[in-house]
């Protein structure tokens, strides 16, 4: 046998050819989203210590190292308050003096006392630290229009309109918000009242048509309760009854889970779970392009938006401490879920226009963990930081021929990427190897222009279980990538199993 032939057989080939004479959309920073929920630890002991708090950094409260991280991010928008417990919040419950507070059981996340120290004021507070805009979840199910729409005015109306901005006002607030993410209800086809898609589409109009003027003057982004699964005729039924200038957006939700009864535990799994769950995780593919495909039937000219606001993998709870509700550790898993999702809502950029990973922080796929005053960051933080040079940058579409990472009789595609140039004229290729034992060479032809510098990151570790601790936060973090070498106007590069690589070149 050759040596070329004994090369094609050990060493899997993918090729990747840019088109960067076909940009044309941007990649709105806002894929790069988060959600929070009064869920676990998310809110309180994650955000939020309270401002009596002596022994953890805190500004009224909020967390200042928390703030700092997530600030590093660059994390554009965060969803709140939930989630199932959108569809129980009452919003006056907490707002004004904390004593005076409401305090109710949060039954949507085990019946724990919430005292709504953490409300709409602390809330939008803590997105103003962060620099990122704030997406609030209205209460279909245990709420009213009218609820809904004094929430709006609350935050966004003019001061002196109402009793509802003089009590802004008296809370320290004068000038509104100005929130422009408005979500009509959450997972309504569930735990947000089990509706009927034809009964959701009324509620929805009436809650879009109150919360706002008929015109929508103040540009409100409504964003409707869409599919949970590839259930795509309720979202046909969306668009073809709800006018589009009433809609603005419609939200699915996908997590990688791979049997709700039997998610199997977060940092101990074996590679059929792993398998499965990548699987699980490709699944968005099709979940996104389905939901498109309907959505230009009704909409060619793309005007409503697709919001992904929950995302991410959900294994076993590891209840350690009391109330770590969906708390799960972080590993190199996550990190293939991380990388391959922004991939594709990447090159979905067209209708793909936010996006929430679920959860920012101590539940679910979250990028920070905390105990007490400690602080760490997971392998899906270091994704989405390599990440985030796509955020507004303009997609370059891909071509992409795959190798097969081939399992038990089964098989997913090896590598995916998305690519894009930024305003300074930089290009940016996000590459993962979801393969969990073999390297793969890639080849890309970066098509016309001309380049004469590549750098890179690359996230890689020993085990795919690998994750960081309180004890030992480092063992997994990005690290420089010398491996992309240039051959005309095409690069070569071997991922290693496993991995994720971004790559810069100019
Ligand atoms: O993110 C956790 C929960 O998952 C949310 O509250 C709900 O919307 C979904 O089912």
């Amino acid at each position: 046998m050759s040596t070329f032939l004994l090369f094609e057989q050990c060493s899997a080939q993918n090729k990747i050819a840019i088109a960067t004479d076909k940009a044309k959309d941007t990649i709105s920073r806002n894929i790069y989203g988060h959600f929070a929920e009064h869920l676990g630890r998310c809110i309180y002991g994650g955000f939020y210590v309270g401002e009596n708090n002596k022994t953890i950094p805190n500004k009224n409260g909020i967390r200042l190292d928390v703030v700092a991280a997530l600030k590093k991010l660059k994390i554009p928008v965060l969803r709140w308050p939930g989630g199932c417990f959108a569809d129980n919040y009452h919003w006056k419950d907490a707002v004004g003096p904390k004593k005076n507070r409401k305090q109710i059981e949060n039954v949507s996340w085990g019946n724990k006392r919430e005292d709504n120290s953490f409300g709409t004021n602390e809330f939008l507070q803590l997105c103003e630290m962060m620099n990122a805009e704030p997406y609030l979840a209205v209460n279909v199910g245990g709420g009213t229009v009218q609820e809904a729409a004094e929430w709006v005015q609350y935050v966004n109306h003019a001061n002196g309109t109402s009793y509802l901005t003089d009590i802004r006002h008296q809370s320290g607030r004068t000038k509104p918000w100005n929130v422009k993410y408005w979500g009509v209800g959450n997972e309504s086809w569930d735990c947000g009242g089990h509706m009927t898609v034809d009964y959701y589409i009324n509620e929805y109009k009436k809650y879009a048509t109150f919360m706002t003027s008929y015109s929508n003057t103040e540009g409100l982004f409504r964003i409707a309760v869409g599919p949970g699964t590839e259930d795509f005729n309720w979202t046909e039924a969306l668009m073809r009854n709800i006018p589009l200038r009433m809609l603005d957006g419609v939200s699915i939700h996908h997590y990688s889970v791979i049997d709700w009864n039997k998610k199997g535990h977060s940092s101990l799994f074996n590679e059929a779970q792993y398998f499965k769950t990548i699987k699980q995780a490709y699944r968005m593919e099709s979940m996104v392009a389905g939901n498109c495909a309907v959505m230009d039937k009704y909409d060619p000219g793309k005007k409503v938006a697709l919001v992904v606001d929950e995302w991410g993998g959900w294994y076993e709870s590891q209840v350690n401490v009391k109330g770590d509700i969906l708390f799960q550790q972080n590993t190199m898993r996550d990190a293939m879920i991380a990388g391959l999702t922004l991939n594709i809502f990447n090159n979905h950029a067209d209708r793909v226009r936010m996006a929430n990973l679920a959860q920012c922080v101590n539940v679910l796929q979250s990028v920070i963990l905390t105990k007490e005053e400690k602080m760490i960051l997971t392998p899906t933080y270091h994704v989405m930081e390599m990440y985030n040079v796509h955020q507004d940058a303009v997609l370059l579409p891909i071509t992409l021929t795959k190798e097969k990472y081939v399992f038990g009789g089964d098989s997913v595609d090896a590598v995916n990427a998305s690519a894009s140039k930024d305003k300074n004229g930089m290009m940016h290729i996000s590459l993962v190897n979801v393969d969990a034992s073999k390297p793969q060479t890639v080849k890309i032809n970066l098509g016309g222009g001309v380049y004469n510098s590549v750098t890179g990151k690359v996230l890689k570790s020993a085990q795919l279980q690998d994750c960081n601790t309180f004890e030992n936060p480092d063992v997994v973090k990005p690290k420089e990538f010398t491996g992309a070498k240039f051959s005309g106007n095409e690069i070569e590069l071997n991922l290693p199993p496993f991995s994720v690589v971004v790559l810069e070149v100019k």
